[in-house]
């Protein structure tokens, strides 16, 4: 339950409204993953969730895990996901009842996403943590990940370099974007052709685009 002052049009104001309208959702659909967004407005106040959960985010995430369902199946049973962010592509995932995953863990350098990601996906209990580690910094091969999960691309100087970390034959699920007006994308690419010739992956089994409204979202799916 949160304590709000009742100023009308404060910030405190709309995040008790955005948290009712969250548990509302939740109770309705009964997504674990909205109780979970419920739960970060109430105990994260400085997290950007409604940053993470826009429509358009959310496109992209539900994009990735179909493509993953019919290129893959149910197959992956351990997820690690780099550059994870709050959590919320693992809590997607295991979900989704179409998947048979163990476990989906989110690794991100920032410090100050890991308690959010783990309020997120409380609902997960041990089948979700959330690490603080560089994705430069891991060694992939104790990870014994069934598929590594970037969505990120866009936030790392050198994809080839990175990718060179992960065991040979790793499936490898991989978003960048053209959205280069952003301060924070140090890495965006032109265009599909270009995503999947910096990637260089052995074998790939989708590669697409998905317009947004001021940007396109690059994925491909296949193996390191
Ligand atoms: C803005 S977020 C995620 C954007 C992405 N489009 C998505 O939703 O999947 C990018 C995240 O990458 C993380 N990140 C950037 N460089 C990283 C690194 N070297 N290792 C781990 N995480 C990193 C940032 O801390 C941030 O949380």
């Amino acid at each position: 339950m949160m304590h709000a002052s009742r100023s009308p049009h404060s910030a405190e104001d709309w995040r008790e409204n955005a948290y009712d309208l969250a548990r509302g959702l939740a109770a309705y659909s009964g997504s674990r993953l909205a109780e979970g967004i419920a739960r970060v407005i109430a105990r994260h106040p400085d997290a950007k969730i409604a940053n993470a959960f826009n429509h358009k985010q959310v496109g992209c995430k539900i994009w990735a895990r179909d493509k993953l369902f019919d290129s893959v199946g149910a197959s992956c049973r351990r997820v690690v996901v780099l550059g994870g962010w709050y959590g919320i592509l693992p809590a997607m995932l295991l979900e989704d009842p179409r998947f048979d995953i163990e476990a989906a863990d989110s690794y991100d350098i920032d410090p100050a996403v890991a308690p959010v990601a783990s309020t997120l996906n409380a609902a997960f209990g041990d089948r979700f943590h959330a690490v603080t580690a560089d994705m430069h910094a891991l060694d992939y091969r104790s990870l014994n990940a069934d598929l590594v999960i970037n969505t990120s691309c866009e936030h790392i100087a050198d994809l080839g370099n990175w990718l060179g970390l992960i065991p040979t034959g790793t499936r490898v699920l991989l978003q960048s974007n053209n959205y280069f007006s952003e301060p924070t994308h140090i890495s965006c690419v032109p265009s599909l052709d270009e995503f999947r010739a910096r990637a260089g992956l052995a074998r790939v089994d989708f590669a697409g685009a998905l317009p947004m409204n001021n940007y396109t979202r690059f994925m491909l799916i296949g193996t390191v």
